[in-house]
């Protein structure tokens, strides 16, 4: 369920993925269907669609933890069809191991792999190092808040580095005054070591200040309802918030989420 698995090994292949007309159903609920994408190499793909939608499950299918029902899945030049190298996720609830220290919850993916003890030692203070949690590193989970437990997720995460990072909801679970804190510490990590990501989330907000694109996910079963290229430039930061250019494309996703959102209440209304 975590962190995978390339430091040890280091794989070949890019961070290109490749969606082709993909499905999954859990039983009689078909939740996705004829969902096409790509991601190229270092782009940030942002995924945002309403609660329920599927979201989470193609993240999970995409990391290979769930088997899909229709289409394809490619990394790089791979087949997923289970876990395979060079892939990474990062939890809404930080899918941290409550009873490992951060050092330890950090280690774990190397571990996985096979790392040497020297190389672990090398890369678990670099990592912590980088997401600002040094002098932590004996901490457990509960001892720290959602921001600082989210950093040692995001960190576990980076230190197989990945060539795919695959965000779920990141920054949900914390406060908003940390949730923003965040965003702008991962787009300054993303600057000094760009890595393929889908990050999924239900900010629009979010999804225009992460994304070079952004995917609206609608209906039941759900697929692709329109992408919109976010031609904001990099690096991106707080004053990127204020550009006219930013508003404008928070109202385009906005508008197309909106009338989704207002059909599923009325449909709860009607019973
Ligand atoms: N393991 C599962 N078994 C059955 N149904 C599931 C399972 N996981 C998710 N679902 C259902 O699939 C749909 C999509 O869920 P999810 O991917 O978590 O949505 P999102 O992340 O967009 O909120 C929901 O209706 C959810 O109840
Ligand atoms: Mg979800």
């Amino acid at each position: 369920m975590t962190a995978s698995r390339s430091a040890a090994h280091p794989v070949g292949g890019t961070g290109r993925i490749a969606v082709r007309n993909l499905g999954k159903r859990f039983g009689a609920l078909q939740v996705f269907r004829n969902v096409d994408f790509e991601v190229g190499e270092r782009e940030i793909l942002a995924i945002v669609g309403p609660s329920g939608c599927g979201k989470t499950t193609m993240l999970r299918c995409i990391d290979g933890l769930l088997p899909h029902d229709e289409g394809e899945i490619l990394v790089g030049d791979q087949v997923v069809n289970d876990p395979i190298p060079g892939v990474a996720m990062v939890f809404q609830h930080f899918g941290l191991f409550p009873w490992k220290t951060v050092y330890d919850n950090v280690a774990y993916g190397l571990r996985m792999d096979g790392a040497s003890k020297a190389d672990i030692a090398e890369r678990v203070p670099a990592f912590v190092n980088l997401v600002g949690l040094t002098g932590f590193e004996q901490a457990y989970p509960y001892q720290m808040s959602g921001g600082m437990q989210q950093r040692c997720g995001l960190a576990r995460a980076l230190a197989v580095e990945p060539r795919v990072l695959l965000m779920d909801e990141p920054f949900a679970a914390v406060d908003a005054q940390t949730r923003e804190i965040l965003q702008f510490e991962l787009l300054r990590i993303w600057e000094t070591r760009p890595t393929t990501m889908v990050f999924v989330t239900h900010s629009i907000e979010e999804a225009v200040l992460m994304g070079d694109r952004v995917i609206v996910l609608k209906g039941r079963p759900s697929n692709i309802d329109e992408t919109i290229t976010v031609d904001l430039p990099r690096p991106r930061s707080r004053a990127t918030l204020r550009e006219p250019r930013f508003g404008e494309l928070r109202e385009r996703v906005w508008s197309r989420l909106m009338s989704e959102a207002r059909a599923a209440e009325y449909q709860l209304e009607r019973g």
